[in-house]
C-alpha cells in the first residue's frame, strides 16, 4: 500500500461528474495510475457549487470508489476549480537586484511586487505564475537565479476568484472528511495533462469543454499568457436536444454521446435513430441528420465565442501550434473537423499523456481535468520535496506556494 506520502489523489468536480484520480508517485516522479472513481455530479451549475448536499453525496460516492479499486485511504485532495467568477491578469514586477546578481530571494521580491494589488473582499489570488524575465535589456529570461544584472523584470499571470466559490468547494470535501492541498484552476490542470511542451514553447491554446464551461488557456514562449472560462459546454447541447426531439435529458445525453454529430455533412441522408418519448409513449425512428441541424450550430456558436476570445486575449495571431480539444463534450463526432474548418489552425484532441498504471481506464479526454490535477501537483511539489518538507530547517515550499500564503490563500 502505498505512503500517504507517496500518493497523490485528483479530483475533478465537474458539473457533469466528479472523477477522483489515485496516483502512486515514484521517486524518479513516475506516476502510476492506482484507482478511480466516478460519479454524476448533481449539485453544480456553470462549473460552481450550487448545491452543497448533492455535491457532497456525489463527491463521497465517486472517492469511496477510487478508495475501493486502490485500496487506500484518501485524505487529502488536489481540487479543480472554474466558473465564470474566474479572472486572469497579467502583470509585471520590477526591482533593483541586491548583489549585483539575482538571487531566489529576488526573484520572490519581484513577483512580490508584480502581484501586489489590492483585490475586492470578495476575491482571492488562486495562481501566481511568472511568464518571464528581464535583467537589464535582455528579455526572454526563464531561469534567471545566478544571472549578473541590476534591474529584474517579471512578467506574471495572476489567476483570481471569487472566495465564496473557493469556500464553497472546500466546505464539500471538508464535510466528505477531504483536506484541499490546493486548488488548482481546471484548464491549468488539464494543460498539464494533454499539452505537450513544444506545444506550449511555440503557441498554443487549450479549450476543455465540459459539461457546463468551455475553459481555456493560452501557452506562448512554454509560458501561460491567458485564461477565461466560457459558461457553456455540452449540457447546453443537450438542452437543445431535449428539446428539438422532445426526450429526456438523460436519454437526450446518451442519444448526443451514441449519434450526435456537429458536422451535418458527415451523417448520410437515410440514417435514422431511435428517439424514446417522455410519458411511457413509444420510441420514434427520427433522421440523424436532425440532431446534427441541432448541434452544429450551438457547436458554431460556442466556437464563435472562442475566437472572440482568442482575439481578446491578443494571441489569436500567435500560435503555431493551434488549438487542442479535450474535456468529454470534445468527443462529439465531428468536432476535430469543425474545429479545424472554423478555426484556420492545426487542431487536435487531447488525452491525459505520460502516467502508468490503469493509464487505458483514463485515457479519454473527460479525465483531462482528474490527470492533470496529479500532474500539476507533482510538477509543482516533486516527491523529494514532501519527504524534505517534514525537516522543519529545510524551506521546500516552492516559490509559487509561498507567495500564495504571503497574499492569503483561497481558502
Ligand atoms: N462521447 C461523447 N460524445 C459527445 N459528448 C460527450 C461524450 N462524452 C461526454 N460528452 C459530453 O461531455 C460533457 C461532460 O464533459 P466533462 O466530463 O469533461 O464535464 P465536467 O468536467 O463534468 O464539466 P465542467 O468541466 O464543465 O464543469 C457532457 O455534456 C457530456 O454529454
Ligand atoms: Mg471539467
Amino acid at each position: 500500500m502505498p505512503k500517504q506520502d507517496q500518493m497523490i489523489v485528483g479530483l475533478d468536480i465537474g458539473t457533469s461528474k466528479i472523477a477522483c484520480v489515485v496516483a502512486e508517485v515514484s521517486m524518479d516522479g513516475r506516476l502510476d495510475v492506482i484507482g478511480i472513481g466516478t460519479h454524476a455530479s448533481r449539485g453544480l451549475r456553470k462549473g460552481v457549487v450550487v448545491d452543497i448536499e448533492s455535491t457532497v453525496e456525489s463527491i463521497r460516492l465517486a472517492v469511496e470508489e477510487a478508495e475501493l479499486m486502490a485500496g487506500v485511504e484518501i485524505k487529502k485532495v488536489h481540487v479543480g476549480i472554474a466558473g465564470s467568477h474566474i479572472r486572469g491578469h497579467n502583470t509585471t514586477g520590477i526591482i533593483a537586484t541586491r548583489h549585483g546578481e539575482v538571487t531566489a530571494e529576488d526573484v520572490q521580491r519581484v513577483i512580490e511586487n508584480g502581484s501586489a494589488m489590492k483585490l475586492p473582499d470578495d476575491r482571492t489570488f488562486l495562481h501566481v505564475m511568472p511568464q518571464e524575465y528581464s535583467i537589464d535589456d535582455q528579455d526572454g529570461i526563464r531561469e534567471p537565479i545566478g544571472m549578473s544584472g541590476v534591474r529584474l523584470q517579471a512578467k506574471i499571470h495572476l489567476v483570481t476568484a471569487a472566495i465564496s466559490s473557493a469556500h464553497n468547494i472546500r466546505k464539500c470535501c471538508k464535510r466528505c472528511g477531504l483536506e484541499v492541498s490546493e486548488l488548482v484552476l481546471e484548464q491549468v490542470a488539464s494543460s498539464c495533462a494533454v499539452l505537450l511542451q513544444d506545444e506550449k514553447d511555440i503557441g498554443v491554446v487549450l479549450v476543455d469543454i465540459g459539461g457546463g464551461t468551455t475553459d481555456i488557456a493560452v501557452f506562448l514562449d512554454g509560458a501561460i499568457q491567458y485564461t477565461s472560462v466560457i459558461p457553456i459546454g455540452g449540457d447546453h447541447l443537450t438542452n437543445d436536444l431535449v428539446v428539438g426531439l422532445r426526450t429526456s435529458a438523460r436519454e437526450a445525453d446518451e442519444l448526443k454521446r451514441k449519434h450526435g454529430s456537429c458536422m451535418l455533412s458527415d451523417v448520410g441522408e437515410h440514417e435514422e435513430v431511435q428517439v424514446p418519448s417522455v410519458g411511457g409513449r413509444d420510441p420514434r425512428p427520427m433522421p440523424r441528420h436532425i440532431m446534427a441541424q441541432i448541434l452544429q450550430p450551438r457547436v458554431e456558436e460556442l466556437f464563435d465565442l472562442i475566437t472572440e476570445e482568442l482575439q481578446c486575449s491578443g494571441y489569436h495571431e500567435l500560435v503555431a501550434a493551434g488549438i487542442v480539444l479535450t474535456g468529454g463534450c470534445s468527443l462529439l463526432s465531428g468536432m476535430e473537423t469543425l474545429a479545424e474548418e472554423t478555426f484556420d489552425m492545426p487542431v487536435r484532441i487531447g488525452t491525459p499523456q505520460n502516467v502508468g498504471g490503469l493509464a487505458d481506464v483514463v485515457n479519454s479526454p473527460a479525465y483531462a481535468t482528474a490527470v492533470g490535477l496529479i500532474q500539476y501537483s507533482t510538477d509543482h511539489h516533486p516527491v523529494a520535496n514532501r519527504v524534505r518538507q517534514r525537516d522543519p530547517v529545510v524551506s521546500s515550499q516552492p516559490l509559487w506556494q509561498r507567495m500564495r500564503n504571503w497574499f492569503g490563500d483561497a481558502s
